[in-house]
């Protein structure tokens, strides 16, 4: 057990993250998409350590993130074209790219996965932290398994409170949403889950991506799982979210009559909507972001899921929205966090 401390950032809390690192411990760091729960990737115990305390499956792979270009070489086997410029374009940014792995690497971040993730963060924080301590750093969401990642410190502090020694504090992440993982470990370039840097940004850099299907669709059992985070309930409150699909008077009418029926229930249930279209609801609701800056409803989703339980609602409604652009990242986590649960209201 621990007296987790949260330390705002400055030249001491890096220096004190940086030596908890060397010595095995981890620490929550911020990044521009969401909090880290970092540990030296070199270190298979500070790296075991992760799994314990998030209570997360060690068959699902951590990403290692890094600093330098030469740090790359390290970890991958084999660097294509492709994956060269992506970096080059992306890097640093909220993008990861999963590549063939060097023998050696270790079995403990990659689960035995013959390739390994690998990420340059641009958060000033996260990149002082890389530096300073000059190790790469294996780093998944700082929550705790299965809840909404943390884009604030005192979402880590709810989650993690005890079982970490130091939390840096860098404010709210901007992005809000995990990074992109690209695989460009085969001849296809796949999106394994979708983030900021959208499937259109990566296309204009190497030509046609694919989306790896479990990104947007329920996994069957013929579903290949590329990606072994994506088996597992993510991002999901303790309350019940369905997502409405149609057309725009179809998702109010449907929505408000369910808020409705489920009061009269004793059901306390809520709206997730646009700044745009609040009017239209009468009842309890929750304001993602702007219809027209999707951007903002990214930085805000992950608060808005933890708000909902927070607020005691037993379901949530919340409409779907295309899959063009960044919203092709907000419906993954929202489809995740409902566990599919759509329904089409015409
Ligand atoms: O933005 C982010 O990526 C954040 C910040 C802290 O950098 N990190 C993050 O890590 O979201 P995590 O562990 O919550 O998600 C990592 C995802 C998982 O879905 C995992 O299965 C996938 O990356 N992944 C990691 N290594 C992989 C590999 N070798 N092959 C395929 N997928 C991999
Ligand atoms: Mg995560």
């Amino acid at each position: 057990m621990y007296e987790t401390q949260i330390l705002p950032v400055g030249i001491n809390s890096i220096e004190l993250a940086s030596k908890l690192l060397k010595s095995g411990e981890i620490v929550a760091i911020p990044t521009e998409t969401v909090y880290g729960l970092a540990a030296n990737a070199l270190d298979d115990s500070a790296v075991n350590k992760i799994f314990e305390v998030k209570g997360r499956p060690n068959d699902n792979p951590l990403i290692v993130h890094i600093h330098s270009m030469d740090q790359v070489q390290s970890f991958a086997k084999y660097i294509s074209d492709d994956a060269k410029s992506l970096m080059e374009k992306f890097w640093p940014g909220p993008l990861t790219l999963v590549l063939k792995k060097r023998s050696g690497v270790s079995n403990v971040v990659t689960a035995n996965l013959d390739t390994v993730a690998l990420r340059m963060p641009h958060h000033p924080v996260a990149l002082g932290i890389l530096q300073h301590c000059n190790m790469p750093l294996a780093a998944p969401s700082a929550n705790l398994s299965g809840k909404p990642s943390p884009t604030s410190s005192m979402q880590v502090y709810e989650d993690l409170n005890k079982k970490i020694p130091l939390i840096i504090d860098g404010g709210n992440c901007v992005v809000g949403l995990e990074s992109t993982v690209v695989n460009v470990s085969d001849n296809e370039i796949t999106i394994l889950r979708p983030g900021a840097i959208t499937r259109e940004m990566l296309e204009r850099i190497v030509g046609y991506v694919s989306t790896d299907k479990a990104a947007l669709n329920p996994l069957d059992k013929d579903t290949i799982i590329k990606s072994p985070g994506v088996k597992y309930r993510h991002y999901a409150p303790q309350a019940d979210i369905e997502i409405v699909r149609g057309v725009e008077i179809s998702i109010y009418r449907y929505i408000t009559r369910a808020i409705m029926l489920d009061k009269e229930k004793g059901i306390n249930s809520v709206v997730l909507c646009t700044k745009e279209n609040e009017k239209k609801y009468p009842q309890n609701k929750i304001i993602l972001g702007s219809i027209f800056r999707p951007e903002t409803i990214a930085e805000n989703l992950f608060n808005s899921l933890r708000e909902i339980d927070k607020r005691n609602y037993q379901k949530a409604y919340v409409q779907f929205f295309d899959t063009v652009g960044i919203n092709a990242a907000i419906m993954n986590r929202l489809l995740k966090a409902s566990n599919h649960n759509v329904i089409d209201v015409g």
